[in-house]
C-alpha cells in the first residue's frame, strides 16, 4: 500500500510547528516564548473612558424599549475594557458599571461574596438597603455594599430615574472561585429596621454603638458624604497642601480601624486646583476614576484621554498617569489597592523625566 499524498514527509517536517503541537499537546508553555502570552490571556487592559453622554443616552434608549421597560431589576451598562474583550470586566481585578433604576423600581434583594460600592451620579429619591439598614442617595455620596451582606434597592421618590456608578471586586473574586450568590427569601426589597445617619453613627463623637464592635472586615460605615469629601479637598487646596503627582488626595477610611473601606476596594478623592498638571506615576494598583467635578485629562501612557463630569477613566496597573485639570476638578477613584498589600505587592514609581 503507497502512503497517502496528504502525510507530510518527514524529512522535510517544520520542528517548530511540530514541537509547538507538541507542547500544547502536554499543556505546557514553554518560557523562553511568553511574550504573547499575558495579551492572549486578555489582560492588556488599556486606559479608557466611558462617557457620560454616551452611556446616559444608550439609558434613555433603553428607557423607551419593552427590552428595560418599568419592572426591570437590573438595568446595568457594564463596562469592558477595550483591551480585554469577552472579559466583561473594566480592569482586571474590578468590575465597573452605571445602573438605573426607575421611580416605583425594586432591586430584588441578594448578597454575594463581591464587594461592592455605588457612587451616586444623578437623580434623587431612590435608597438602598444593606443587611436591614437603609441608606437614602444622594448625588456624588458613595454608598458601601460589602460582601456578603444583602442588599437591595429601590426608588419611591419623585420623578428622576436614578443613576449610579457601581464598582465590583467581581473580576478578583471569580478568578479565585470564591463567587456565591443568593436571591433573599423575600425576593424583594429587603426588610430594614435602621436608617442610617453617617458620621453620627459610626464613632464621630467619639462613640461606637456596641454592634459595630465585632470589627468587620469592611467598614461599618455604610454612607460618605459628598459634602465631607469635597470640603477636605477645599481645605487641601487652600492650604497649597497639593502633591505634584496626585493633587490634593484624600481616602475615605474604615473609621474603627482607619484602613481601606473594603478587604478587596480602596477609594480616595483627588483634587486638582485649575491649570494642575501633575507629574506622572505608575502603580501597580488599577483604579476606576469617576469625575465629580469639573473637567480635565488623563495621559494614560502617553494617550491624552479628556474628561468631564460623570465620566468613568480606567487606569490600568502599571501604566503612567498624569491629570491636567481645565477646571477646579475632582476625581473620586476607586482601586484595587488592598488586594496587592498583604503580599508587598503595592509599589508606585514616579517617572524619571517627571513628565511623558
Ligand atoms: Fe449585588
Amino acid at each position: 500500500m503507497s502512503n497517502s499524498t496528504a502525510q507530510p514527509d518527514p524529512k522535510h517536517a517544520d520542528p517548530t510547528a511540530e514541537r509547538a503541537d507538541r507542547m500544547k499537546r502536554l499543556s505546557i508553555i514553554p518560557i523562553w516564548n511568553t511574550s504573547g502570552v499575558a495579551e492572549e490571556m486578555g489582560y492588556k487592559a488599556r486606559g479608557h473612558v466611558w462617557r457620560w453622554r454616551d452611556l446616559h443616552a444608550e439609558f434613555e434608549e433603553a428607557v423607551k424599549t419593552s427590552l428595560a421597560g418599568p419592572g426591570t431589576e437590573r438595568r446595568i451598562l457594564l463596562f469592558e475594557n477595550p483591551g480585554m474583550p469577552r472579559s466583561a470586566a473594566a480592569t482586571p481585578t474590578l468590575n465597573g458599571a452605571l445602573q438605573m433604576i426607575l421611580p416605583g423600581e425594586v432591586a430584588p434583594a441578594h448578597r454575594h461574596t463581591y464587594s461592592a460600592l455605588r457612587f451616586i451620579l444623578s437623580g434623587s429619591g431612590a435608597f438602598t438597603v444593606v443587611d436591614g439598614t437603609r441608606a437614602d442617595m444622594h448625588e456624588l455620596d458613595l454608598l458601601l455594599t460589602p460582601g456578603g451582606c444583602w442588599h437591595s434597592h429601590a426608588h419611591n421618590g419623585g420623578t428622576e430615574p436614578m443613576v449610579w456608578f457601581d464598582a465590583l471586586d467581581t473580576p478578583f473574586v471569580s478568578y479565585m472561585r470564591a463567587d456565591c450568590f443568593e436571591m433573599h427569601p423575600s425576593k424583594s426589597l429587603e426588610p430594614y429596621t435602621n436608617t442610617v445617619g453617617s458620621y453620627e453613627d459610626i464613632g464621630a463623637l467619639g462613640m461606637l454603638q456596641g454592634r459595630t464592635r465585632a470589627q468587620p472586615p469592611a467598614s461599618p460605615q455604610l454612607v460618605y458624604k459628598w459634602a465631607a469629601a469635597e470640603a477636605m479637598i477645599q481645605a487641601g487646596l487652600d492650604r497649597d497642601d497639593d502633591d505634584p503627582y496626585e493633587g490634593v488626595v484624600y481616602e475615605y477610611v474604615n473609621p474603627i480601624t482607619g484602613g481601606h473601606v473594603m478587604p478587596t476596594i480602596a477609594c480616595h478623592v483627588n483634587g486638582f486646583r485649575k491649570g494642575f498638571h501633575s507629574k506622572a506615576r505608575r502603580r501597580t494598583s488599577s483604579s476606576l476614576c469617576v469625575v465629580a467635578k469639573g473637567s480635565g485629562a488623563t495621559i494614560i501612557d502617553g494617550v491624552k484621554h479628556e474628561w468631564s463630569e460623570r465620566d468613568v477613566i480606567a487606569e490600568p496597573a502599571w501604566s503612567w498617569c498624569e491629570y491636567i485639570a481645565y477646571e477646579k476638578s475632582i476625581l473620586f477613584r476607586t482601586s484595587d489597592q488592598p488586594i496587592l498589600e498583604p503580599f508587598g505587592l503595592a509599589r508606585q514609581e514616579d517617572h524619571p523625566n517627571g513628565r511623558q
